[in-house]
């Protein structure tokens, strides 16, 4: 524990230190520095230039209303808010962390990337900044210990993985600001602490790096042929919706807080989510058919089965064999999903 000055308050705060993991990543460079920018040259300006704006320059600006102690909001409300803030917090310095490093390596190779990389790490940078500090409101420092690079572990992800990962994380996290700051500005009851009202700009500066990494997808569909760029975006749109949905139980309580259900906001995210991004690819999956998430729900409840397998008494060999049936239900159910009719991008 130590004490920093709060500026805004004019006084000492006690804080304590924690550590944040971002996950630091990688992807395929030389790929990346042949996206052609030339012949989806006009996406590519409309992307930068957006970005290039700036729209959100003056908008996180700790105004008045932080200007008090939040030491009233404790207990679980109090944990729950720091974590929220931690995993966000974590989550956009990963991001800035990627963005800064790629501008940097497609300097010479490929400036419309470099460019709009930088230009995102910018606002991630904004971001994390800004939770930061709302951290300390909590009486929590991260520790930036990670910042330096010799302490950092790198994920190299296959390109295609990394630019439909990506894609979908800024646009799902775009959809997630949006929503709760609607749902906020409609029962302002829920609205505990300040940092809501600032996301509708985050939402929007997270839909413009989805735009980016929209054209970069939109360059890439070109190499191949139309069958198997639909299968390709259907097996990453399903990967990465079902790995989302799996998570919702771990957020109830946080979306609780907020005043959601953590199940119909997580379907409602991914609904939305798929239907804004038809613009950028050949075909998205079918999400509003009932059965899509009762599947995932079945999904859930071996995946449930095979954790409490895990924490079982039982040798490594047993666990295994008895988990094997699970796996196989999840796989033969997420090989059904990928069959599902899909809709036209
Ligand atoms: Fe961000
Ligand atoms: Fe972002």
């Amino acid at each position: 524990m130590e004490y920093v000055e709060n500026t805004q308050l004019n006084t000492k705060i006690l804080v304590k230190e924690t550590l944040i993991s971002p996950g630091f990543y990688t992807t395929n460079i030389r790929k990346l520095s042949n996206v052609d920018t030339v012949s989806f040259q006009e996406i590519f300006n409309n992307a930068v230039a957006n970005l290039k704006n700036d729209y959100s320059k003056d908008k996180y600006i700790r105004d008045d209303r932080f200007n008090q102690s939040w030491d009233h909001i404790q207990g679980e409300a109090q944990e729950l808010i720091i974590k929220l803030l931690e995993m966000y917090c974590a989550a956009e310095y990963s991001g800035f962390i990627l963005y800064k490093e790629l501008s940097y390596q497609l300097k010479e190779t490929n400036s419309i990337l470099s460019d709009g990389f930088s230009l995102m790490s910018r606002d991630e940078a904004r971001h994390a900044s800004f939770l930061n500090k709302a951290l300390l409101d909590f009486h929590v420092r991260p520790s930036l210990d990670f910042l330096k690079k010799e302490h950092r572990q790198y994920i190299s992800l296959p390109f295609s993985w990394f630019i439909y990962s990506t894609y979908l994380s800024e646009k799902i996290s775009s959809c997630y600001y949006i929503t709760i700051f609607e749902h906020l500005q409609a029962h302002p009851e829920y609205s505990i602490y300040p940092i809501f009202s600032f996301y509708k700009s985050w939402s929007e500066d997270e839909n413009r790096h989805g735009d980016f990494f929209g054209a970069i997808i939109k360059s890439q569909l070109q190499f191949s042929n139309g069958l198997i760029a639909k299968l390709i975006c259907k097996f990453f749109l399903l990967l990465i919706f079902s790995m989302t949905y799996f998570k919702y139980k771990s957020n109830d309580k946080l979306l609780a807080l907020l005043g959601l259900d953590a199940r119909e906001y997580y379907v409602s995210t991914i609904q939305k989510v798929n239907n804004s991004i038809r613009k950028d690819l050949p075909v998205i999956l079918d999400v509003e058919d009932p059965h899509f998430f009762e599947k995932l729900d079945i999904c859930l409840l071996h995946i449930s089965e095979n954790k409490k397998i895990n924490i079982s008494n039982q040798n490594m060999f047993l666990k295994l064999l008895r988990k094997i049936p699970h796996h196989l239900t999840i796989l033969s159910i997420m090989l059904r999903l990928l069959m599902m009719k899909s809709m036209r991008g």
